[in-house]
């Protein structure tokens, strides 16, 4: 640990923590130095295996060990509440996805960081996959010519027995799949193409076998541009599809996101090199890292990921109500 390393305590031992504790450990400037949860059990796995203090009140945790970043590795319930805790107690945020329940909760949260002059970075991953961020450029570009529509499609088990309860509770969750995995797409269109959503039609169904959250939609949204684009996902059992077709003018790219990239300009697809790069985890620690010494904001800011809620609740306030939804 050198002189300046920043103190990082992680809040929540579930499944994506360790991916922070990775990404914390290969990122020169940040030192973890506890972890808490409820299942006080999981924590002192993690704490165990990096010498590091395991708690499991978030709270005593931020009180005792004062850290310089809390990561916020929650259900979305308590974003809300944990972000701000933390923001009072100075402390600057890597704050998952999605942000928080609501764009209430999320003007919630802004205050509390504007008032205490802290960065946060919500892990709006997608903006850091070497994939996504190869395709961006080659828009950019123009290789595919004026970008007409984007259809991205997903498919995946979402009821698996693994799946932790919290997942298919809608006041805990926000939502099912669109909450979850729809709000990766949202951002994937709207930072792909530098625009933001403005317009909404949805459906959504439930057939999960448990909980009370939609298990399968399809949305049909505009963006600011007036670029059109759809969102189909549903979360039975069938074959698993994480794809996101841009059809341009000139040709067409397919995105396997976290696995490939492919073109057509005519014929079949091929596959695009896309330069090595760190793990998306490194990335945004390295982003939140050079935010917090330049004092400007990271990439992937709160006012930013609020938009991503705001268009999540346009869906379900179209799908429920039947009719489209400006923003
Ligand atoms: N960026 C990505 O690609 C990605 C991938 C997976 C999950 N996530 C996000 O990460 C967050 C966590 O998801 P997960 O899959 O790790 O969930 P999880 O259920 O596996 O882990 C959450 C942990 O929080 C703990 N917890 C619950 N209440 C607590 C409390 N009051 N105090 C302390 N700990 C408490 C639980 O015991 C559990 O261990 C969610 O926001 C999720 O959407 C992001």
């Amino acid at each position: 640990m050198g002189i300046v390393d920043l103190k990082v305590a992680v809040l929540g031992a579930g499944a994506i923590a360790g991916q922070h504790f990775d990404a914390i450990r290969r990122t020169e400037g940040f030192v973890a130095c506890a972890v808490a949860d409820i299942q006080l059990e999981r924590a002192q796995a993690i704490a165990d295996n990096y010498g590091i203090q395991a708690y499991r009140d978030y709270q005593e945790l931020i009180r005792q060990e004062r850290p310089d970043v809390v990561v916020i590795a929650l259900p979305h319930f308590l974003h809300r509440e944990t972000a701000i805790f933390a923001a009072e107690h100075g402390c600057h945020l890597m704050l998952e996805k999605p942000m928080a329940l609501s764009v209430a909760e999320c003007d919630e949260i802004m205050a509390a960081a504007t008032k205490a002059d802290i960065r946060i970075l919500v892990g709006h991953t997608q903006h850091y996959i070497s994939e996504n961020i190869q395709a961006k450029r080659m828009i950019e570009s123009g290789e595919i010519g004026e970008v007409v529509m984007i259809n991205d499609v997903r498919h995946l088990n979402y009821f698996q027995d693994t799946r932790p309860q919290w997942f298919l509770e809608k006041d805990k969750s926000g939502g099912g799949i669109l909450a979850n995995l729809g709000t990766h797409s949202i951002d994937k269109i709207q930072w792909l193409m530098e625009s933001q959503v403005r317009k909404v039609s949805a459906k959504v169904s439930h057939h999960g076998k448990r909980g009370n959250v939609e298990g399968s939609g399809v949305i049909y949204l505009e963006l600011e541009s007036g670029l059109p684009a759809t969102i189909a996902q549903s979360g039975y059992l069938g074959a698993t599809r994480n794809e996101t077709e841009i059809i341009g003018t000139a040709g067409m790219l397919k995105l396997v996101t976290g696995v490939s990239l492919w073109m057509s300009r005519g014929g079949a697809y091929e596959q695009v090199d896309v330069p090595p790069m760190d793990t998306p985890f490194e990335l945004q620690y390295k982003d939140l890292l050079s935010a917090i010494a330049s004092k400007n904001e990271t990439s992937c800011p709160p006012v930013y990921a609020r938009s991503v809620i705001e268009a999540l609740e346009a869906v379900y306030r179209a799908a429920e109500s039947g009719v489209e939804q400006f923003l």
